[in-house]
């Protein structure tokens, strides 16, 4: 079944005759798929999240969510985001507010009662290994523990899909894998569909089933990638010959865009 389809899309900001940043992108996404999003920067990749988000609208072409059509109704649009999450680049956390009521904040919007929210805020806590945490201000976490409770928050409602923009992009190395392996884990618990941006090959091929490259001026895509290592992945994956070979293969194709460029 299909979780998210794009049709067509294109994208300018400003008046016809404005620089095109999308241009006719077309990408079905199956329920439950883990499919990551590569590409330099400035080539359209945020812009298509929050597309697909409904936090930006395409100047052309269709979009439809869960089988929602985001550019029909109002009431459509309502019921196609409140099956998305976001976890973005910066985490977003309200910095007077514990993790715990952070996690719930979706929750509060949605009118759930307050010992339901309490209920699924430490479920989700836990689920993110941060129980402990419970009760910390943002600035007493790590940069780590700041996405995790994102993570969580994002995860709150239960929404079908997840649109992860850079979610690790500005952890060292090590906080990385650690996430992914852990990202990897809730993924295969929920099986949620999940869109994840990212300027790491590395972090693409561990973690998706599928790699989309995309190249900039104007946005589109130039490769669509199937990994075929099995779950759960292991970080020793990245020591292996098929790993290196992915790769290589991706590398090619964004080094085929740097050169196209010059
Ligand atoms: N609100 C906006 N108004 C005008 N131009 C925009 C806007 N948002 C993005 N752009 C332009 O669209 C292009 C794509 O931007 P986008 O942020 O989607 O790239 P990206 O692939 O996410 O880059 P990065 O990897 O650096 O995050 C860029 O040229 C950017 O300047
Ligand atoms: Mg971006």
């Amino acid at each position: 079944m299909t979780a998210i389809r794009i049709d067509h899309v294109c994208k300018r900001f400003g008046p016809p005759g404005a620089p095109v940043v999308l241009d006719d992108i077309n990408l079905d996404i199956s329920h439950g798929e883990f499919v990551a999003l590569l590409g330099a920067s400035g080539c359209g990749k945020t812009t298509l999240l929050r597309i697909i988000g409904n936090l930006e609208r395409a100047t052309s072409g269709r979009v439809t969510i869960m089988g929602h059509d985001l550019s029909e109704s109002s009431a459509s649009q309502r019921e196609a985001l409140s099956d998305v999450g976001f976890v973005f680049q910066e985490h977003n956390l309200l910095p007077w507010r514990s993790s715990l009521a952070n996690v719930v904040l979706p929750l509060q919007a949605r009118r759930v009662p307050r010992h339901e929210r309490r209920e699924i805020g430490e479920r989700m806590l836990d689920l993110v290994g941060l129980s402990a945490a419970r009760d910390k201000l943002p600035h007493q976490l790590s940069g780590g523990m700041r996405q995790r409770v994102a993570i969580a928050r994002a995860l709150s409602y239960d929404p079908a899909v997840l649109l992860m923009d850079e979610p690790f992009g500005a952890l060292d190395a090590q906080t990385r894998d650690g996430l992914n392996i852990e990202l990897q884990r809730i993924w295969l618990e929920k099986r949620k569909t999940i869109v994840f941006v990212t300027h790491s090959i590395q972090e693409a091929v561990f973690l998706a089933d599928r790699v989309v490259v995309m190249q900039g001026g104007p946005g589109r895509i130039v490769a669509d990638i199937t990994i075929d290592f099995p779950r759960p992945r292991g970080i020793e994956i990245m020591a292996s010959p098929e790993f290196a070979r992915y790769i290589g293969e991706l590398r090619a194709h964004l080094n085929h865009q740097a050169e196209a460029a010059e």
